[in-house]
């Protein structure tokens, strides 16, 4: 009997993004397994049902009717009311196991095998499954577009017969995937952009894309790089140091994008109140870290704050604003991670395979993965 995968209609009401497109469903299917889709489920991402069903699905009223006797559960964000399920059904998604052990001991519970895409390792041979870089990259370019849509001048130098508009100065804190992201959109926007980060490696990549790069020097900063390629908490003292160069960077700039996040940890507060107040009326700050807690201390998620004048943009989940594209990178994200389970219609599950080891969280009834078990 061919596996069967049921690609689940998202309950998150800020959540527009599917796991699975048309196009990726025609792969399962050519690789013999079989889909059904809950109705519905890519209608916010501009995937109508029919195309679904052009593609070789089968559609379901509802998600408990998709996943029923599904062997392989695809979703973007873990529903809150898990499906009724098969025990020891695969559910792959960004199941967010940071957000408590209680939300993972669910999964457990429901005899789910839980595989968490955001737990994929950074190394070469997983970049085609990193789901954080494929969805920030996006959500970068998103973050500069929704900033000039809250400015109220132009990003680009205009010289006109009236007079001369001058360029906008963009400042983006962390240049990580979406900082760099950010970074380009901004150029390419016309706008002056400088940026800043704690790992030494961006100064050379921030400055590739034209834009200058403001950094404490410390001798910290050299450890500053996990293996894997991510930011650690720095000291308080480094963080003196770094407040003392942003509040002297922040009230020359117009625009802030925040991208600074430490994986696993609230995101880190790089922009005061007393900051914010320092800048021009006028100038905007988005907030990419919003729902992490935040870059800056007065960002609100889902809400656009205004403190003299500074706009503080809190979108949450911008990746599902361009949820076209992010579910299309999404759904090939988890085509290729399925790729490494799937073999000869049926599902082998390598725990001695790396990126299996980072990603499993649940089997058997248990929680196996040790970032989370009790
Ligand atoms: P992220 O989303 O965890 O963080 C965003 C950025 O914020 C990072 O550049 C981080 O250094 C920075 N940051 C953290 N604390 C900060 C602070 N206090 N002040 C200023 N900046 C701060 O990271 P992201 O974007 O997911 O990736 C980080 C790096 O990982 C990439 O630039 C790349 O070098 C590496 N990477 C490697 C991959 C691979 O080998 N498969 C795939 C993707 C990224």
């Amino acid at each position: 009997m061919a596996l069967k995968i049921a690609v689940l209609k998202e309950t998150n009401e800020f959540e527009a993004r599917v796991a699975a497109t048309p196009e990726a469903v025609k792969k399962y299917i050519a690789k013999g397994l079989t889909v059904t889709v809950t109705s519905g489920a890519g209608t916010a991402a501009s995937y109508p049902d029919k195309e679904y069903e052009a593609a070789g699905a089968t559609l379901a009223s509802d998600n408990d009717k998709s996943a029923k006797d599904a062997d392989i559960i695809l979703c973007v964000q873990a529903p809150e009311t898990l499906p009724k399920s098969k025990s020891g059904a695969l559910l792959i998604g960004m199941l967010s196991p940071y957000s408590g052990k209680e939300r993972v001991g669910k999964f457990a519970d429901a005899k789910l095998t839980a595989i968490s895409m955001e737990l994929v390792p950074r190394i070469t041979r997983a970049q085609a499954m990193d789901v954080l870089s494929s969805q920030s990259n996006l959500a970068g370019y998103k973050a500069v577009l929704e900033a000039a849509a809250y400015y109220t001048k132009a990003f680009p130098m205009m010289m006109t017969a009236a007079g001369t508009v001058p360029p906008a100065r963009v400042f983006v804190m962390g240049a990580g995937v979406a900082g760099l992201q950010a970074i380009a959109t901004a150029k390419r926007l016309g706008a002056i952009v400088s940026a800043t980060d704690v790992r030494p490696a961006a100064k050379e990549q921030v400055q590739s894309l034209g834009a200058s790069f403001v950094m404490v020097e410390s001798e910290e900063m050299k450890q500053a790089e996990t293996a894997g390629g991510y930011a650690k908490e720095m000291s308080e003292d480094f963080k003196k140091k770094q407040a003392a160069l942003v509040a002297e960077t922040l009230v020359k700039q117009d625009i802030v994008i925040t991208t600074a996040l430490i994986p696993g940890r609230p995101a880190p507060l790089l922009v005061t109140e007393d900051m914010v107040r320092s800048m021009k009326p006028g100038s905007v700050i988005v907030d990419l870290a919003v729902e992490q807690g935040g870059n800056c201390a007065l960002s609100k998620a889902g809400e656009i704050v205004e403190v003299d004048g500074v706009k503080i943009v809190g979108i949450r989940n911008m990746p599902s604003r361009l949820a076209t594209d992010t579910s299309a990178l999404y759904a090939r994200n988890l085509l290729n991670l399925l790729g490494l389970i799937v073999k000869d219609d049926a599902i082998t599950l390598d725990m001695e395979d790396e990126i299996i080891k980072a990603t499993v969280l649940t089997k058997d009834g248990a929680i196996i993965h040790p970032n989370f078990a009790q």
